[in-house]
């Protein structure tokens, strides 16, 4: 079945942006001019996705009200609600009803991409393998500890490759693995590669009974990789390592960062911006 639905999780409370979260969302926070989510719901609309899931919570009403108006011709966008943060996992389970049973794609509203070909290329290795397909990066061995962590254990090689370069225009350096195992923010001595997992997602809709299996972790959060650690337990996850343009907009640096680059890079304001930061540093 094709993947027409994204779950983007914004029901999160935000605390590395306090004080600005006390009234905006994190996920609201502007990008020079255009809120961090409609980054994340445009790249969902070029990667061919016609419905966005917004799982939020009712302290975050403007969420809301940006939503009820970003509908377009192309794409048609809701929210649901998580009553209480729980984390991740639960938030993804708040939208199953929603979804239905169809696979779907998950993506991360503080992590803004350079473009849409990973989403693009998940898609279609879902498709092709009907196999759950997640978004992985190569990090310094210092970085692991940050993310869910995961051992691959083969190179696809059953023409998926082919495939998917022929699916995407733009083909970003990628290798496809399959997955033997996940672990959340690993120590550094208990990493079990270089490899961790990006905020992209294409779930079989069987994900839902994991997240409804598993028990909060330590910090009382139901975690999204604690269902990815038993889909790899059954040989049920397959991955992207990708080098495309990332953007982790989760902290108040990162969020800078991408404010910078992502102007610098705009037609209309990018020169103006160029010019002022030489002159600024001149000397
Ligand atoms: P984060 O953990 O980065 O967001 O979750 P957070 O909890 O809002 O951030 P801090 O740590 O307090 O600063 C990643 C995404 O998942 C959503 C968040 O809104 C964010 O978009 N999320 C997180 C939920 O929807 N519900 C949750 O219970 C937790």
């Amino acid at each position: 079945m094709a993947v027409r639905t994204v779950v983007i999780p914004a029901a999160g409370m935000g605390t590395r942006f306090l004080p600005a979260t006390r009234v905006t969302p994190k996920e609201l926070l502007p990008i020079y001019d255009t809120p961090a989510i409609q980054f994340v719901i445009d790249e969902a609309t070029a990667a061919g996705i016609e419905r966005v899931i917004i799982v939020t919570s009712r302290s975050k009403p403007s969420i809301e009200a940006y939503a009820s108006s970003a509908s377009t011709a192309k794409v048609a966008v809701c929210v649901v609600y998580q009553d209480s943060p729980l984390g991740l996992g639960h938030a993804i389970s708040c939208a199953r009803n929603a979804v239905g049973h169809e696979p779907f794609a998950v993506m991360l509203p503080d992590e803004i991409m350079g473009d849409s070909s990973l989403m693009k290329s998940l898609i279609a290795l879902y498709d092709r393998t009907g196999t759950s397909s997640i978004g992985l990066k190569k990090v310094p061995a210092s970085e692991v500890s940050s993310y869910g962590n995961v051992r691959t254990v083969e190179m696809l090689s059953d023409g998926a490759t082919e495939l998917i370069s022929k699916s995407v225009s733009k083909p970003v350096s990628e290798n496809l693995v399959s997955i033997s195992q996940v672990i959340e923010k690993p120590k550094l001595s208990e990493a079990v590669s270089d490899i961790v997992i990006i905020g992209r997602y294409v779930l079989a809709p069987s994900v839902f009974d994991h997240l409804a299996t598993i028990k909060p972790s330590l910090n009382g959060e139901f975690q999204l990789t604690d269902a990815l650690a038993l889909l790899a337990n059954e040989n049920q996850l397959v991955g992207i390592v990708s080098d495309i343009t990332r953007y982790d907009t989760g902290t108040p640096m990162g969020l800078l960062r991408a404010v910078i680059e992502i102007a610098l890079g705009r037609k209309d304001i990018g020169p103006q911006l160029q010019t002022w930061l030489e002159n600024k540093f001149r000397n």
